[in-house]
């Protein structure tokens, strides 16, 4: 594929930033526009001592249309991957509107500037967590969207009826929704991964804060869902992989002109027992836990069919649970 002149939104994030080191590998031209409310500009710096390579940065938010403008006045955009968004489940539920203008408008944003510049070729960040309390396990692209548990879920899945929406009112545009499952694990390096600012809301930075003596224990939400061990079953993805399967998916952007949903996991569940346990067993370290009620919003079991990826995209995930325990633990000793 030629190489594309392509802005990332988000870029700085953690999701964003591996991806942006695999377009870079692959002879990408990557801007990065990123508010840094959840990230630190050094990423920039990690990108570039990993790949080698240059990156352009602008520090902009998407609720500031200008900052949007000046992009594409200043560069040709190819295309767009949109990261940028606020993410916290439990903090969606308490500031709602919060999430609602910052996530929604900042689309609605974008998506303006790209239609008077003429790039009309979007992936988009999306997640599992639109499919609610699944209908079909394992998960297909075919599975009826559901009732999200909180506000977060909701833009996701309004910000993939926005983007249908576009296509339908103007079939140039050619749109790719990519549905994470659950993301872990940091590149090999362990220049960059996943640090959340304060409490961890996910599962293995919570584990990681417990192993360096951060935080006391684990809470393990639960131990009576209708799944082999009692708790959560989730489908845990190797960041890497995920930021792989954006590449993969920029031959099918921009050779089509259509709406495309991929679903992006491994097709394995562990349950949070079973990811505790490979955590200790792949970094020899102890996790104390204890059994705490459910959290509100919280499903019993998802995890992904990806065949569909595999078969129109040529992705598929490489890496087992113990790679993603180990890069995870590789990146937060240097950085936690
Ligand atoms: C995983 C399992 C918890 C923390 C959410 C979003 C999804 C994506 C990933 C952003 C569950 C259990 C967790 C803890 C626990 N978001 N758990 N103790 O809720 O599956 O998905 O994060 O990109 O869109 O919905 O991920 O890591 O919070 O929870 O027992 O301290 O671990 O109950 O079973 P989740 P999670």
């Amino acid at each position: 594929m030629n190489s594309l002149r392509i802005l990332v939104t988000g870029g700085t994030g953690f999701i964003g930033s591996h991806t942006c080191v695999e377009l870079i590998n692959e002879g990408h031209e990557v801007i990065i526009l990123d508010n840094l409310c959840n990230s630190k500009p050094e990423v920039c710096d990690s990108i570039k001592k990993i790949t080698g390579r240059d990156l352009t940065f602008y520090k902009g938010d998407l609720l500031n249309i200008s900052s949007i403008e000046s992009i594409f006045d200043e560069h040709d955009i190819d295309c767009v991957i949109h990261f940028a968004g606020l993410k916290a489940v439990g903090e969606s539920v308490e500031k709602p509107i919060e999430y609602y203008h910052n996530n929604i408008t900042g689309t609605l944003n974008l998506c303006e500037v790209m239609k008077k510049h003429n790039c009309k070729k979007i992936i988009f960040s999306s997640s599992a967590t639109v499919y609610g309390d699944p209908e079909i396990i394992p998960i297909t692209e075919d599975c009826k969207k559901g009732v999200c548990t909180n506000p977060y879920g909701w833009t996701k899945s309004m910000i993939e009826q926005i983007l249908t929406d576009l296509h339908t009112s103007d079939e140039d545009w050619s749109v790719i929704l990519l549905r994470y499952f659950n993301p872990l694990g940091a590149h090999e390096s362990g220049l960059i991964g996943d640090n959340p600012n304060g409490i961890p809301n996910n599962l293995l930075p919570y584990v990681m804060k417990v192993a360096l003596g951060q935080l006391p224990k684990l809470g393990v939400f639960g131990d009576d869902y209708d799944t082999p061990d009692g708790t959560g079953v989730r489908d845990y993805i190797h960041v890497v992989d995920l930021a792989k399967g954006h590449v993969k998916a920029l031959d099918k952007l921009m050779s089509d002109s259509d709406v495309n949903i991929y679903n992006l996991g491994t097709g394995i569940g562990y349950s949070v027992l079973d990811v505790i346990k490979a955590f200790e067993k792949a970094n020899d370290v102890h996790i104390p836990y204890e059994i705490k009620p459910r959290r509100a919003g919280d499903i019993s079991t998802c995890y992904a069919d990806s065949s569909k990826a595999t078969a129109e995209l040529g992705w598929k995930a490489e890496y087992d649970l113990e790679k993603m325990c180990k890069d995870s633990w590789n990146f937060a000793k240097k950085c936690y």
